[in-house]
């Protein structure tokens, strides 16, 4: 495989998902953002996000598994149409959970097109290349644009430690390379680049002219993506070394949710004003009728 930089379009066309093809083409850096439901989609479009992703990482921070790989379509796909209700106007990729496209391209063809018709995602987000290279050119072939995604792949992490940086070596560094420039033969329509090296993530993306979108893939890319739970510090656990906090969220909620309970147990809530009224006439009334039942 040929593997300096050129310049020819994606198999696809930068069609597939023309904003971030627009904005590649402009060198304007991408925003990508994932979201979980309808406030979270709602406030990533109000905080003018390129893109939406409801990535397979709601396993961890909306319903609590260890993995990525234990979530089912299902339960995506449920959480996918919340967020799309939340957006309007904005590419909204859906995650294809784990084990949901792998076994064959008609299985991957039945996913997708649940999340395309079911909830309404204009393209999905599948994790690798090797053999997901087939199933790629199959949901293409279907009429749904594909995100790919290399480096790190946490549906293939089944222990903490893997979740590290990955093409650290020159021979892995080459294959994802590689596997970058196969996605976009094979007709995606832009690719996610997580935890590799920055210099890494630089040469992936003279290679290829899909947009790069890089989580922990330093700044030589076309775009950013984080999670939203990490972004806005909504969750309590661990963060990757690539995430910067915006927010101490999670402690403004506490603290909203600890005043209120305080304000309940001291009678300070409700007041007056959380109330609603009644008439004189219709009390004394409704009290004349209890005291003759
Ligand atoms: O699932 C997810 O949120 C993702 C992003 C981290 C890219 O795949």
């Amino acid at each position: 495989m040929n593997l300096a930089p050129r310049a020819a379009p994606s198999a696809a066309g930068p069609s597939a998902l023309p904003t971030l093809a627009a904005l590649r083409a402009r060198g304007v850096p991408i925003v990508m953002l994932t979201a979980y439901d309808y406030p979270t989609a709602r406030i990533a479009q109000a905080a003018g996000v390129d893109v939406v992703l409801v990535g397979d990482s709601a396993a961890n921070v909306v319903l609590g598994y260890n993995s990525t790989r234990d979530i089912s379509i299902d339960e995506l796909l449920m959480l996918t149409r919340a967020a799309r209700r939340g957006v309007q106007g904005v590419p909204l990729v859906g995650d294809l959970p784990f084990g949901s496209y792998e076994p064959s391209d008609a299985t991957a063809v039945i996913t997708a097109r649940r999340f395309v018709e079911e909830a309404g995602c204009d393209a999905v987000k599948l994790e690798g290349a090797g053999a997901m290279i087939p199933r790629v050119r199959a949901i293409v072939a279907a009429g749904i644009p594909v995100v790919g995604h290399v480096g790190l792949l946490p549906q293939s992490v089944v222990t903490p430690e893997g979740y590290r940086a990955q093409g650290r070596d020159v021979e892995q560094a080459l294959q994802i390379i590689a596997d970058s420039v196969a996605l976009e033969a094979a007709g995606c329509a832009a690719l996610v680049v997580e935890a590799v090296p920055a210099a890494v993530a630089t040469l992936i993306t003279e290679r290829v002219t899909m947009p790069v979108i890089g989580i922990g893939a330093g700044a030589g890319v076309d775009g950013q993506v984080l999670v939203f739970h990490d972004l806005l510090g909504l969750g309590d656990g661990h963060v990757a070394k690539f995430v910067q906090r915006y927010a101490d969220g999670r402690a403004v909620l506490e603290s909203g949710a600890r005043r209120w309970a305080d304000d309940v147990r001291s009678g300070r809530y409700p007041t007056e004003s959380h109330t609603y009224a009644i008439a004189p006439e219709a009390l004394a009334a409704i009290s004349e009728r209890l005291g003759r039942g």
